[in-house]
């Protein structure tokens, strides 16, 4: 598939630093891209670089700029990463408690073709209600990047820093363009 409109959602995470690599994958393959974060992550990423990057403004409060729209754009794709432990457990509950969260719970209603990318240490990943929360996303058709058929798995705590550098940025971007694809009627036109 050839362009499309990317969603990304970022959460609280070291490797939230470095989404600009997946702005830059989605932007090279003619998708055009817009991000949200959740409060937490404002701390991790550079948003004004991000805006200048996508060209819009970067949302995490239901405040939107001047100028936005307040209702979400059509979206082909929507990819959140990294997910956090946090955030995960919450949208497999379906909890709307920030603009983030909100946006994902009704994108994922919506069926858009959603990918996560989860970015947790073992300790975390071995928590009954984590290993439920992927069950339960997996279950409703979202595509959760994690174990080894993905080659992405949790990383032994306190080795978070290593890790973040092999995030797998350009895997997520094509895993939500592969799911996209095969969404789209056949009919509609787009090559
Ligand atoms: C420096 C730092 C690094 C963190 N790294 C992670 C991480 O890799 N994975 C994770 O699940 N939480 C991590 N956290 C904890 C989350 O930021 C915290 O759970 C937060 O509430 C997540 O909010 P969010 O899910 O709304 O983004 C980190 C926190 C800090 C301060």
């Amino acid at each position: 598939m050839k362009g499309g409109h990317l969603q990304i959602v970022v959460c609280g995470a070291g490797p939230a630093f470095d989404v600009t690599d997946l702005v830059r994958t989605a932007q090279e393959r003619s998708w055009t891209v817009a991000i949200t974060a959740t409060p937490s992550a404002m701390d991790f990423i550079e948003p004004q670089r991000l805006e200048t990057l996508t060209g819009h403004s970067v949302r995490s409060t239901y405040q939107s700029s001047p100028g936005t729209r307040r209702s979400l754009p059509a979206t082909d794709a929507l990819v959140i990463a990294p997910a956090t432990y946090n955030s995960i457990n919450k949208i497999a509950l379906g909890l709307a408690d920030n603009y983030a969260m909100t946006s994902v719970a009704e994108l994922i209603g919506r069926q858009v073709p959603t990918v996560i990318v989860p970015f947790v240490n073992a300790a975390l990943a071995a928590r009954a209600p984590f290993r439920h929360a992927l069950a339960s996303l997996r279950d409703e058709g979202v595509r959760v990047l994690l174990g080894p058929d993905d080659q992405w798995e949790p990383h032994p705590p306190g080795s978070g820093n290593e890790r973040q550098r092999a995030f797998p940025w350009v895997v997520a971007f094509e895993t939500a363009a592969q799911l996209a694809h095969e969404s789209r009627p056949a009919t509609s036109g787009h090559t």
